[in-house]
């Protein structure tokens, strides 16, 4: 029986219940019909850092973290990685369908009329320090485009949503690459509309004097992978802050810039550049035993390890190490894999790991891939920001259409003072008592 009901007894009152189950979930707010009087708030759930809580009903990603399995609207990432490009798995996620080849025709043509930023963007970049960190710089300048399109507040109008959605999508690159310029004292380049999305954000990245960019077609391929790779991944902690700023009907370019600051930090899309920190540190593959041994006794993390969801080798992280191997025939190894791959050998065996079901995540990889593209660390969760823009925009539409959400709003367990009387500033000062938790 796919519902059902749960029976709860409550042990005060000696009262039963009968919840009624969804999907294998009750509704914690049927848990306020458990109380011990007629003015008791009744029964709350208490799930920090939602451990065991789904926050809404979702048709775009399903992840089965036991089995490994990871799909887009159904289809299977391995199959997305090897079949499509990045812009139709874009119109994918936001439509619930793969495009015809006249709906990939106009969604592409929409999208790459809208990568251009504003000529006065320019001076917002250049009032950035030369040394500043680039995802700094793009949640900010995501931020301030807000600025630039007042209509985007009209979230509720799906003629504006669909612009706004194709001015994200178009500009992130463009954002993304003046950052990296910016850093490098080089000028802007403006975005080459014969190009398709990741050839012309390589043009935004790399082109010097020459009339015409052409990107390797390895490398392009490469990237528009990792782009899949990382364009949804359901709600994990930058997009329930994307529907969570959402919910209070904040604008789109507010709201992706929330989501992308969540996503900086290094236990999220910061871990990709925080790898490479790590596989610096070790210097050698020789070095490895002890670093697993000093993570082992509780001296960090082994960053690109892990994760919330996936007890099993993340799927992602497979597709990664094949790209990896097409880039370096192009760019030669990185001398960083050998000592990956030793550390993920000696992990894999190890009875800390193998107990906690720890294995290489999407950022173990990635961040030797983007070096041998020739990326700095820092520009590594750009990178993972620019594809992740459509999934918090596909998580956002939906979160709007949903008759069930509201304003995001949770509850707490006040573990503060009772109500006491204010006291002058002279009679301060003795100690006073903590709050009882
Ligand atoms: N290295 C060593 N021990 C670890 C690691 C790790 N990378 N990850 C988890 N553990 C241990 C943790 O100390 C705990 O041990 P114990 O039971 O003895 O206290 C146990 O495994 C369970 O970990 P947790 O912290 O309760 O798990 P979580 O679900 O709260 O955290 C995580 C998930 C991804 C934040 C965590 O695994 C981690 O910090 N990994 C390193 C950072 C990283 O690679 N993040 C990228 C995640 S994937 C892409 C993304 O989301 O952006």
């Amino acid at each position: 029986m796919e519902n059902g009901t749960l029976k709860v007894v409550d042990s005060r009152t000696n009262a039963s219940y009968e919840l009624p189950l969804f999907k294998g979930t009750i509704r914690a707010a049927d848990l306020r019909t458990v109380k011990t009087s007629a003015d008791d708030f009744g029964v709350m759930s208490y799930d920090p850092a939602f451990m065991n809580t789904a926050s809404c009903q979702s048709a775009v990603t399903f992840i089965d973290g036991d089995k490994g399995i990871l799909r887009y609207r159904g289809y299977p990432i391995e199959q997305l990685a090897e079949k499509c490009s990045f812009l139709e798995v874009a119109y994918l996620l936001l439509h619930g369908e793969l495009p015809t080849e006249s709906e990939l025709k106009s969604w592409i043509d929409a999208i790459t009329h809208h990568t251009m930023l504003h000529e006065y963007f320019k001076k917002f970049l250049e009032g950035f320090r030369l040394a500043s960190h680039p995802m700094g710089m793009f949640v900010s300048a995501v931020a301030a485009l807000s600025t630039y399109y007042p209509e985007a507040k009209n979230v509720l109008d799906p003629e504006v949503r669909k612009l706004e959605i194709y001015r994200l999508i178009g500009k992130v690159p463009t954002i993304a690459a003046y950052t990296y310029r910016h850093g490098l004292g080089f000028p802007y380049v403006y975005p080459d509309n014969d190009l398709g999305y990741t050839e012309n954000f390589m043009n935004m990245l790399w082109k010097m004097v020459e009339p015409k960019y052409r990107a390797n077609p390895v490398l392009a391929r490469a990237l528009d992978i990792l782009f899949i790779l990382h364009a949804d991944h359901e709600q994990n902690c930058s997009t329930n802050v994307m529907r969570s700023v959402g919910s209070s009907l904040a604008d789109p370019f507010v709201s992706v810039a929330a989501a992308a600051a969540a996503l900086s930090g290094p236990l999220h899309g910061g871990a990709n550049e925080a790898v490479l920190k790590m596989l610096d540190e070790i210097g050698s593959k020789d070095r490895v035993p002890a670093y697993v041994e000093h993570v082992k006794a509780g001296h960090g993390k082994l960053m690109g390890f892990g994760h919330r969801v996936y007890k099993h080798y993340d799927p992602r992280a497979r597709i990664i190490k094949w790209t990896a191997d097409q880039v370096f025939k192009v760019t030669g190894s990185n001398p960083k894999l050998d000592i990956a791959l030793e550390l993920e050998r000696i992990a894999l065996e190890d009875e800390y790991f193998v107990k906690r079901k720890l294995y290489p995540n999407v950022d173990f990889y990635s961040g030797i891939i983007y070096q041998a593209l020739g990326f700095q660390p820092a520009m590594f969760t750009v990178l993972f920001a620019i594809p992740r823009t459509v999934g918090w925009l596909a998580q956002w539409q939906e979160l709007l259409q949903d008759s069930e959400q509201k304003i995001a709003r949770p509850r707490q367990i006040y573990v503060g003072h009772e109500a006491r009387d204010f006291v002058p500033i002279e009679k301060r000062g003795a100690a006073a008592a903590p709050p009882a938790r």
